[in-house]
């Protein structure tokens, strides 16, 4: 799960997904592609929502994407076309490139293709992307565990 500063949108995507997911099966984590908060916490709102939604992120750290997790994971769900554009640069193959995808194409319902970036706006944005992430994450369990 990447998103810009690994605080507020993938950790809640990480979280949500392994909420859905056998954690023995899976190796779930996230990053950011910009390091300004690498080792931070996640925001305080993304833990309070998560926590409203019995989910805890709050042992989450920040850390940076780097060019080793395309060896490291199989699939790499960005949250935003900016954070696409930012991971496919790094890639060194199309195999790589191939294994990038924007998290809300896993939901065909989705009716944004970009989860937004909370970080400048008040809490109903967290609230908003909890809810396209839980969507979409429910849709990528069914399938990664089919
Ligand atoms: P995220 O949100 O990419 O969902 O973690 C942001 C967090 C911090 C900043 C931007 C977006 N920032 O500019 O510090």
């Amino acid at each position: 799960m990447v998103c810009l500063g690994n605080i507020c949108r993938s950790p809640l995507a990480e979280g949500i997904l392994k909420s859905k997911v056998t954690n023995s099966e899976f190796f779930i984590d996230s990053a950011g592609t910009a390091a300004y908060h690498v080792g931070e916490k996640p925001d305080p709102r993304s833990i309070a929502v998560a926590l409203k939604n019995n989910i805890d992120i709050s042992y989450q750290r920040a850390r940076k994407f780097v060019v080793e997790d395309f060896e490291a994971f199989d699939y790499i769900l960005v949250m935003d076309e900016s954070n696409y554009d930012n991971v496919v640069r790094l890639a060194e193959s199309e195999e790589h490139r191939s294994m990038v995808s924007l998290i809300l194409d896993w939901d065909k319902t989705a009716e944004v293709q970009n989860v937004p970036d909370p970080y400048y706006g008040g809490n109903q944005g967290f609230d908003f992307v909890f809810e396209l992430l839980d969507k979409a994450c429910d849709l990528i369990a069914r399938e990664l565990q089919n």
